[in-house]
């Protein structure tokens, strides 16, 4: 199983990076994993009414990785109580074709207590026209600063967090598994009934 981690903080070597580089590098069962750093790319800004994607190879080529992963993690630091804009614009972006009944983990990152609303938001309202399907673990990283600094776990805080992503790693695996026959039948009737009924209600 192929993962891709996207990590969505608008800064340059962010704390989210650094929780997406740590999963990246202890994949677990999955066979490969990728990084994207949403911030390191140049994007194009969503818009509905033109052409915008067609002359980005940097949108094809991150298109292209969505589309051959098997499971995405999605990461965003809570700002001002609210997900990324760059997450938000990646997800208005993505294509139905490459992320349909795909299984997805959010992640909500903090410097403090908080974290919780990004991972709700994600979970209510950005999903809908991928038709990527958030599995029930997410991870909240709190206290980010804190955790993931060092080769070895620092506290109990800090251990507590590297056992969790470990256990959502093997389950979120276990889903990638699960969905390749909703897939292949997405991808077998996509151009005919699918298309019908791609944006949901
Ligand atoms: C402009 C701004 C607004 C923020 N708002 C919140 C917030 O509403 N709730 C929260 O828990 N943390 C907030 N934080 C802290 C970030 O969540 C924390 O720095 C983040 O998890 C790590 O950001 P990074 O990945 O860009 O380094 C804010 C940080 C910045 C810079």
């Amino acid at each position: 199983m192929k993962l891709l981690v996207i990590s969505g903080s608008h800064r340059k070597n962010s704390q989210t990076a650094k929780v997406a580089k740590y999963i990246n590098n202890n994949k677990n069962s999955f066979a490969e994993s990728k990084h994207i750093d949403l911030c390191e790319l140049d994007l194009p800004f969503w818009d509905a009414m033109s052409d915008y994607k067609a002359d980005s190879p940097v949108w094809h080529d991150v298109a292209a990785q969505i589309n051959e992963a098997d499971a995405l993690i999605l990461m965003t630091p809570e700002w001002a109580g609210t997900a990324s804009p760059l997450i938000k614009n990646l997800l208005l972006m993505s294509d139905l074709a490459d992320t349909a009944h795909k299984p997805v983990m959010l992640v909500g990152t903090s410097s403090g207590i908080s974290g919780a609303y990004p991972v709700a938001e994600l979970r209510m309202n950005a999903l809908k026209n991928t038709k990527l399907i958030p599995v029930p673990d997410y991870l909240i990283v709190r206290y980010i600063d804190q955790v993931l600094n060092m080769e070895q776990a620092v506290d109990e805080h800090d251990e507590s967090l590297r056992q969790r992503i470990s256990y959502c790693l093997e389950m979120l695996n276990s889903y990638a598994q699960a969905m390749l026959p909703v897939r292949a039948q997405f991808k077998a009737q996509h151009q005919q009934l699918q298309s019908k009924y791609a944006y949901g209600m």
